[in-house]
């Protein structure tokens, strides 16, 4: 994700924003850059790749030291792909700004701007921005055209925005992206995170959506970006050491990027829904209704996290699209010689956009001259540069090496796609369409819900750190959720983990099965598999296993009935109830986490971040280096 610094104060504010900007390296960028005022005019200094290059630019710093405020940025690339004319900052007349989140809207204010007679000279959606704030200046003070021009923007935005004409002044806006204002001894700070300035200040406003800051060295004031005035805003202290403050208070990535979520998949659905949650726009993807009518079969193939997305993805699209859909593991695809015919869609799933064997299947597929269609998280990434066609998650990026963001935001992708084959297929009415898209609107929402009680997770998590074997069990779309679910509890805490089709267990698994093994059921009530599933924890429970169960249903903390067999029953610590003709029935277990109400395939996005959040607290607990787990890479560019 990218990162802002901006510095009003006596220090040499360039050197000030380059070791600000050092401390948000951690975030990932692929550009970096920074605009002063120099006699009179707006300077800016941008490079693609480290921070060093950009210095290396600079020179020495002596020469800037009697620059006014200075702003900058490292970029992350969202719209358009990593170079010097994409960094940040941007600048129209004698205003710059640096931006991170997404204008949705950028493309009628591009147009609207161009015909203005403004010059647009990068493929960014930021550019609207300084056009747009520089237009208002023709009749507005510089605070009320940042106002004025804010007022135009649809989408999320935190900006960082100087004026040549006052070189001392700095304006910050926020809108659903982080922006936070340091307060020093005659020095001011507004950054996206407190990590860039602790250096010099620990004392912090944070600024909520639609509030504005002006800071200069005489003092900071904060208001509406409405004109309504803000609360009174005492700067508090953070009681952050720096790397502390990298995770933004957290202890671990892993766990921030499982918080990240509802910001994750909101920002992977923004803009991508048609006016009135009519139907997915396609355009962005480089695939209309007529190419998607076309496609006979859909191919997906991916590794580790992104190959489990790829088994719920398959599910979404012969249910919901009735579209033909295999998927392969890609270390496994080209060697089975597949066939391959025209008219498949080849889809890749990465969340680097750099796993070797699914860039090989991807060419692979291309030179069998199949249309192939990218799901990554990174702009600029091999996957995306050479596939026919690109859908970002917009993630942010990802450092924790485990996967989970990425994940629920790649399920939205896949869900996304197919509510679009479905509807350009006609296997799905208009209404049922609008109504699939609204479900997905709410997931953020609800996502929010599962963390806000992440509290009972971590409770399940101290009854069951100490085991050392696992089973997770799932059917239907759950199946690969299940596979999701051991996979971070083995890469985080090195616990054995097995996932498995709860109706295989019968099969092998049942044999390991004793007090010793937790066995975590997967349990969407509505779903036509709830009986079996029922049938199958009353099996594993006949064998004094611990029974988890992660369920959209009805849960109480009593005491529930013992399960009816003749040996001790293991004493739930929770149960789950159903009614079924007024008569309830209760399944006592170790631990019950609920999960919101969803249509079956958001539940399955749902149902997997109590899992993330049980490999986490059950890695901690056993001391485990959660963000780096021991043999394990982030992206394995190898064979
Ligand atoms: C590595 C990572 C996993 C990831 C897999 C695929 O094994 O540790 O978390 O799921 O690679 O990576 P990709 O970037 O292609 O999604």
């Amino acid at each position: 994700m990218c990162g802002i610094i901006g510095y009003t104060g006596p220090k040499n504010a360039v050197a000030v924003v380059i070791e600000g900007l050092k401390r948000l390296e951690y975030r990932g960028y692929d550009s970096a850059g920074v605009a002063f005022a120099q006699k009179g005019k707006i300077k800016t200094v941008r490079s693609v790749g480290k921070i060093g290059r950009l210095e290396d630019i600079l020179g020495d710093r002596q020469q800037y030291r009697k620059s006014g405020a200075v702003i900058g940025h490292t970029r992350w690339a969202t719209h358009g792909g990593p170079s010097k004319r994409n960094a940040h900052p941007h600048k129209s007349g004698s205003i710059a700004v640096v931006h991170n989140g997404i204008i949705e809207n950028y493309l009628p204010l591009k147009k609207k701007l161009k015909d203005a007679g403004y010059e647009f000279l990068s493929d960014t959606d930021t550019e609207v921005i300084c056009h747009l704030i520089n237009h208002r200046l023709r009749e507005f003070h510089f605070e009320d055209a940042v106002r004025a021009a804010v007022g135009e923007l649809k989408g999320a935005y935190a900006l960082a925005i100087i004026n040549g004409e006052e070189p001392e002044k700095i304006i910050g806006v926020r809108r659903d992206s982080p922006l936070v204002l340091g307060v020093g001894e005659g020095e001011f700070f507004l950054c996206s995170d407190a990590s860039a300035f602790l250096a010099h200040t620990k004392k912090a406003v944070f600024l909520e959506d639609g509030e504005m800051a002006v800071i200069t060295r005489g003092g900071y004031k904060v208001m509406r970006t409405d004109g309504k005035a803000s609360g009174v805003k005492i700067p508090q202290s953070l009681p952050w050491s720096e790397s502390m403050a990298e995770k933004n208070g957290y202890k671990h990535f892993m766990l921030k990027e499982i918080d990240e979520q509802p910001r994750a998949v909101a920002d992977t659905i923004r803009g991508r829904i048609l006016p009135g949650g009519d139907g997915i726009n396609l355009e962005e993807f480089g695939l209309s209704d007529k190419g998607l009518k076309k496609i006979e079969k859909v191919l997906i193939v991916a590794c580790g996290t992104s190959w489990h997305a790829g088994l719920a993805g398959r599910f979404m699209m012969e249910q919901m699209a009735r579209m033909p859909a295999e998927v392969d593991i890609a270390s496994e695809f080209k060697y089975r010689r597949p066939i391959l015919k025209g008219n498949e869609l080849f889809i890749s799933i990465s969340q680097s956009g750099e796993t070797a064997d699914t860039l090989a299947a991807q060419r692979l597929a291309k030179k069998a001259g199949l249309q192939t269609l990218a799901i990554t998280n990174v702009v600029g990434s091999t996957a995306q540069r050479e596939a026919d066609a690109v859908f970002f998650t917009r993630s942010g990026p990802e450092i924790g090496v485990a996967s989970t963001k990425t994940f629920t935001a790649q399920l939205c992708a896949l869900y996304m796609l197919a509510v679009a084959v479905a509807r350009a297929k006609g296997t799905i009415d208009r209404r049922t369409s609008k109504r699939l898209i609204q479900d997905l609107v709410e997931l953020p929402g609800k996502i929010e819900d599962i963390l806000n009680r992440k509290a009972e997770m971590e409770k399940i998590a101290r009854r069951h750190f100490k085991k050392e074997h696992f089973l997770f069990l799932g059917r239907g779309i759950s199946y690969p959720i299940a596979l999701e679910g051991a996979l971070k509890l083995k890469e985080i805490s090195y616990i054995h983990a097995e996932g498995y089709p709860a109706g295989e267990m019968k099969h092998g698994p049942i044999a390991l099965i004793d007090e010793e093994m937790p066995a975590l059921f997967l349990l969407p009530l509505k779903s036509q598999f709830m009986e079996k599933i029922i049938s199958n924890m009353q099996e594993v429970r006949s064998r004094n296993a611990r029974v988890l169960l992660v369920t959209d249903g009805l849960v109480t903390d009593g005491q529930g009935p013992a399960a009816n067999d003749e040996k001790p029953a293991v004493t739930g610590k929770e149960s789950l109830t159903r009614e079924q003709d007024g008569e309830f029935e209760a399944f006592p277990a170790e631990g019950v986490f609920r999960v919101p109400d969803a249509n079956e395939f958001l539940l399955a996005a749902l149902m997997a971040v109590p899992l993330q959040l049980l490999a986490y607290y059950i890695g901690v607990l056993r001391g485990c280096d959660v963000d780096q787990p021991r043999n394990l890479a982030k992206s394995v560019t190898v064979e």
